[in-house]
C-alpha cells in the first residue's frame, strides 16, 4: 500500500514538484549551520543546513548556497569558509544569520568570533567550527555547492548541536542504548 502523500515520478512520469520536494526533505533532520566567510576586514555569513560530510581523507565536505543570497558571491571571492555547527544555546544566532530578526541587524554582534586559520569567522561554544579552503564549486541551478578542504578544526565536546527538522528549530533528546551498543545516542523528537 503506499504511503498517505505519495507522488510516483520517472520517465514518462508526473515530474516531482517543488514543493513537495521541500515537504520531504523536511523530514531529513540536519543539524544548524552558520557559514562564514571574509573579504579584507568584512565578514559574511548564513544560516545553512545543507552541510555534509564528503570524505575523511583529506578531509572535506560541501555545503550548498543559493546563488541569491549576499554571502554566495563573498565565498567565492574569498575561497575560504568556515562551517559553525550551532549548539544548542546560540538558536539567536541560527534565526540572525537566517534573517529572520531583519535585514539590517549586524549578524556578527551575537556571539564571539575568532579566527581559526583561514580568517573566516569561528564562533566559540559552538559545537564545532570547521575552518576551509574552497577547493570546489559546482552550480546547480539557484545553488552551489562549495567543496571545502578542511584546514582547522574546533570542538566543544559536550555541546548538542542545534537540530532543524519538519520546519522548527529541535533539540537532542538523549538515551543510552541498552543493546550492546555503548554509548550510542539515539535522536527521538
Ligand atoms: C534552518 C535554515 C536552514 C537554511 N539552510 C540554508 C542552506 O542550506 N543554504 C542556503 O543557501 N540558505 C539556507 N537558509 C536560508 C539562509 O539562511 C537565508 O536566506 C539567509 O538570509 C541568507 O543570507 P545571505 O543573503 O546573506 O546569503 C536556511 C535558513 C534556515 C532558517
Amino acid at each position: 500500500m503506499l504511503p498517505e502523500k505519495c507522488t510516483v515520478s520517472g520517465p514518462g512520469l508526473q515530474p516531482v514538484g517543488s514543493q513537495e520536494f521541500v515537504q520531504a526533505m523536511g523530514q531529513h533532520a540536519s543539524s544548524v549551520c552558520v557559514i562564514t566567510t571574509r573579504v579584507g576586514q568584512q565578514r559574511y555569513g548564513l544560516t545553512a543546513t545543507a552541510v555534509s560530510s564528503v570524505c575523511t581523507s583529506p578531509p572535506r565536505l560541501l555545503v550548498c548556497v543559493n546563488k541569491s543570497g549576499s554571502t554566495h558571491a563573498k565565498i567565492a571571492e574569498a575561497g575560504r569558509f568556515c562551517v559553525n555547527v550551532i549548539s544548542e544555546d546560540q538558536e539567536q544566532i541560527a534565526k540572525c544569520f537566517a534573517g529572520i530578526m531583519g535585514n539590517d541587524l549586524d549578524r556578527f554582534s551575537f556571539g564571539n568570533w575568532h579566527d581559526l586559520a583561514t580568517g573566516s569567522p569561528a564562533l566559540l561554544d559552538a559545537a564545532s567550527a570547521i575552518d576551509c579552503t574552497l577547493v570546489h564549486q559546482i552550480d546547480q541551478f539557484s545553488h552551489s555547492i562549495f567543496i571545502g578542504e578542511v584546514v582547522a578544526v574546533s570542538l566543544r565536546p559536550g555541546k548538542d548541536a542545534l537540530l532543524y527538522a519538519a520546519r522548527r528549530f529541535r533539540y537532542l533528546r538523549k538515551t543510552v542504548s541498552t543493546e550492546g551498543m555503548g554509548d550510542l545516542e539515539s535522536l527521538y523528537f
